[in-house]
């Protein structure tokens, strides 16, 4: 079974309960997901593998520490995931971005594919799966099977507030990818919106409503 992880980091709850609140407009709302985003990166790469390489400073020679291991994909849900990209891109230039389009229906609450384009190596990068919101876990378990369909085999889920619901669902769906969250809220209501939660995160990030 896949760990789920929230990151309690103070920085990460402050900002978050600035972007739960309905007074903050589209703007600070941006700004806040990129830094809560380039923050959660910050953690959810601890993993990353390291080598020794030899160097000289200005005042000798000496062993040090680079990034080795698995390149980094950025794969944000649109829309809402956009919203995360450059805070992670901050913290890994270098990182390739690929995008998948989803949208729920309203009717049957299932995930819609409308785009799909990733980098074509998938297969050798861990991939990091970004969407705000994990609510019923189609639109996330729907992306990561694209993946996998593309021979993706390191993905990690990064989103800003989840539901037990959408947890469950993922890890019984995907269990060997991890979920990072910022917060595991109480619930969905009977529109599949996670309570209390920050609302319709695309909306509140374009400003389409
Ligand atoms: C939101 C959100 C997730 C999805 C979560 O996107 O950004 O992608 O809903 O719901 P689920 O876990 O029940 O699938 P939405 O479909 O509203 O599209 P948008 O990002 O274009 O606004
Ligand atoms: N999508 C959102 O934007 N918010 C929710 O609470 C659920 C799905």
């Amino acid at each position: 079974m896949s760990k789920v992880i929230v990151l309690d980091h103070p920085l990460i709850q402050h900002k978050l309960t600035l972007i739960r609140n309905k007074e903050t407009g589209s703007k600070d709302f941006r700004d806040l997901v990129t830094e809560v985003a380039m923050l959660m990166g910050y953690e959810v790469t601890r993993d990353m593998e390291l080598e020794d390489i030899t160097i000289e400073t200005p005042m000798g020679t000496m062993e040090s520490k680079v990034l080795s291991g698995k390149k980094v994909g950025l794969v944000p849900i649109l829309r809402a995931g956009l919203g995360m990209v450059d805070g992670m891109l901050r913290l890994i230039p270098v990182a390739r971005v690929g995008h998948i389009g989803l949208y729920r229906d309203p009717e049957t609450l299932l995930p819609v594919e409308y785009y799909c384009k990733l980098p074509q190596d998938v297969k050798d990068r861990t991939l990091y799966v970004l969407d705000p919101m994990l609510a019923t876990g189609g639109s996330a378990a729907a992306a990561i099977d694209f993946l996998k369909d593309r021979g993706a085999v390191s993905i990690k889920l990064v989103c800003l507030i989840g539901s037990p619901e959408g947890v469950k669902v993922v890890q019984e769906r995907h269990p060997d990818v991890d979920i990072y969250l910022a917060s595991l809220d109480e619930k969905l209501n009977d529109h599949a919106y996670i309570i209390p939660g920050l609302g319709d995160a695309g909306d509140r990030l374009f400003g389409t409503k």
